[in-house]
Order: structure tokens, then sequence, then C-alpha cells
């Protein structure tokens, strides 16, 4: 698809063979996290086959800030993109940092079947799950019919 020269995305132009993770590392370095000095960063590779990413964006009104893997997924969503594939989270931690139970949730939104997350840390380790793992019993909309 072609956008019009004047239209702003959040997609990042790959390097080649720039893998998910890589993405995820480059996005960190933009996070806004002056509170917790704990940056990270998320890259999501859509079902449609784009890649979009977010970093942690603080607020000095410390509930108003978001996290890396919020960004990430209203990228997509403000791009057209529907489904997601597979997610890529790295932060600068002693172990690789699993999402929140926030981002747990917002991510099993647009996550159907096996959606695999790889969890990195920048010093190089990496762990990998599934959204459906990360989230047992998850609320779905069948909860909610009669
Ligand atoms: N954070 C994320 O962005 N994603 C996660 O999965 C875990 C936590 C952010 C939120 C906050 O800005 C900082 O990390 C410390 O909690």
């Amino acid at each position: 698809m072609t956008r019009s020269a004047n239209e702003t995305s959040h997609e990042e132009a790959p390097m080649a063979d720039e893998t998910l993770i890589e993405r995820a590392a480059r996005v960190r370095v933009n996070a806004h996290a002056p509170y917790s000095k704990f940056k990270v960063g998320c890259a999501i590779r859509s079902v449609e086959g784009n890649v979009f990413v977010g970093c942690n964006v603080e607020n000095v009104a410390y509930p108003e800030g978001t996290c890396a893997e919020a960004g990430a997924i209203a990228a997509m969503i403000a791009a057209g993109d529907t489904r997601i594939a597979e997610v890529a989270v790295i932060a600068d931690s002693p172990t690789p940092v699993p999402p929140c139970g926030g981002c747990r949730q917002k991510l099993a939104e647009f996550a159907e079947g096996d959606v695999a997350v790889t969890m990195a840390t920048t010093g190089g380790l990496s762990e990998r799950t599934q959204v459906a793992a990360l989230l047992p019993g998850q609320f779905t909309a069948a909860h909610m019919s009669k």
C-alpha cells in the first residue's frame, strides 16, 4: 500500500535482515523513562506482514505513563492492521522482562492462536513464550454473552 507524502507512520524503515528483537532494541532508546529509568522497546509483526514499534512513555503523573507494548499495538491499529503474529520485547534488565498484566490483556485482544513472544535483555539473553501462556484464564467476549 502506498502512503501519501504527508501521512505519518509509526512503522520504522527496516534495516536489511533486522530481526524483530533488533527493531525493539532500536526503538527502546527513544523511550521516555525519566522516572523509572527503565527503557523498554517492543516490536510487533502483524499478520498482515508489517512491523510496528513502541517504547514506554512515562509521565510526571505516574499512572498516565504507557508501556512499550501499548505503543506498538496503538501504532498497528492506527495503521489499519488488525492481528498480531509475533511480539518482541527488550529491556536493560538482568533477566528477560515479561509484559505486565495489563499489556498481556492488550496483546491477547489482537492475538489469535499461537503468537510467539520473545523477551530479551540488551545483554543478549532471551526467552520465548506465547501470548496465551502469559494470560491463562483470560477474559474474553464469550464471557459477556448470556
Ligand atoms: N514497562 C513496559 O513498557 N513494558 C513492560 O512490559 C513492563 C514495564 C515500562 C512501564 C514503566 O515505564 C517502566 O517500564 C517501569 O515499570
